[in-house]
């Protein structure tokens, strides 16, 4: 693997108090390692998941120059006006059933599906407890309020080195400067939301501590709790109308719910059609 970025920056006001309190031994995070500026939060905590970092190591900047979306899409990174985080996922039990925590791997019928489904729900309630706004899930993971874009999130596995990991990448808009003014009919960021500024270190130590405790979930086989409170955080995941395209085109449905897998279940004239991957819009 390359190197790792060369120096960590100075760590800004607003983040420093909560990154001295979860190196000092909180109990949630082993490491939290900050960079003023990456290509992707995500390629270095994989590099670092790759040299051995342990379950829930977090990598934190403050501004990425290649920052990844979903589907090959560029999640615009500019500093200090969103959280741009990541953090190591490890198998941490076998766990019984069709679908086990120690299955991450990429491809299908693997548990990233329920990884991605348990970082949701821990980010969406981090961020409803830090800014009592109504966040809710549009599946598979954006962050939504009133069908407005606030975070996303970027499942990454890797099961093919010597160690098996998750790499889970959470981007949160904190002030609209996070996205490209084109987008504000569909983005809003947390300063938009409350009209004013909110402490980031806050959120961060929320999140993290809440990817902590939903992944131990995870990992003691908790599944229909984790899945239970996705589908109350993702109200639109049933009875929605959605599009999406298919192999052959546009096809239209209405969200029946996602099954034990965190496959979406819409009902189309054909049927119902199971999507696994991919993006859905309301209509
Ligand atoms: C999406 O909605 O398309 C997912 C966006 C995920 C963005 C985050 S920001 C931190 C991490 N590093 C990346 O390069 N991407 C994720």
């Amino acid at each position: 693997m390359s190197d790792l970025p060369p120096r960590p920056g100075s760590v800004p006001p607003d983040l420093a108090e909560a990154l001295a309190r979860l190196r000092g031994g909180s109990g949630v995070c082993p490491e939290v390692a900050y960079f003023a500026s990456v290509g992707s939060t995500n390629d270095v905590a994989a590099r670092l998941a790759d040299r051995g970092a342990p379950h829930l190591t977090a990598v934190v900047a403050e501004q990425q120059t290649a920052g990844r979306g979903r589907m090959g899409r560029t999640w615009f990174s500019p500093p200090g006006a969103g959280l741009y985080v990541s953090v190591v996922l490890r198998p941490v039990k076998i766990v019984p059933g069709p679908i086990t925590f120690l299955e991450i791997g990429p491809g299908p019928n693997t548990g990233v599906p329920l990884v991605t489904v348990t970082a949701g729900v821990a980010f969406a309630e981090a961020v409803r407890a830090c800014t009592h706004l109504p966040v809710t899930i549009k599946w598979p993971n954006d962050l939504v309020i009133d069908r407005r874009k606030l975070a996303g999130i970027l499942t990454e596995a890797s099961a093919t080195g010597e160690f098996e990991y998750a790499v889970v990448g959470f981007g949160l808009n904190m002030r609209s400067a996070a996205y490209p003014p084109e987008f504000a009919d569909r983005a809003t960021s947390v300063e938009a939301e409350l009209g004013r500024a909110i402490d980031r270190g806050a959120v961060l130590a929320q999140c993290l501590a809440a990817v902590a405790q939903w992944t131990d979930l995870l990992g003691a086989g908790k599944v229909d709790a984790i899945l239970d409170r996705w589908r109350t955080l993702a109200p639109t995941a049933r009875g929605a109308e959605v599009e999406w395209s298919g192999p052959a085109g546009v096809v239209r449905g209405v969200t029946e719910g996602i099954d034990h897998d965190g496959a979406l279940l819409v009902r189309t004239e054909n049927g119902v059609e199971r999507i696994i991957a991919g993006e859905i819009k309301w209509v």
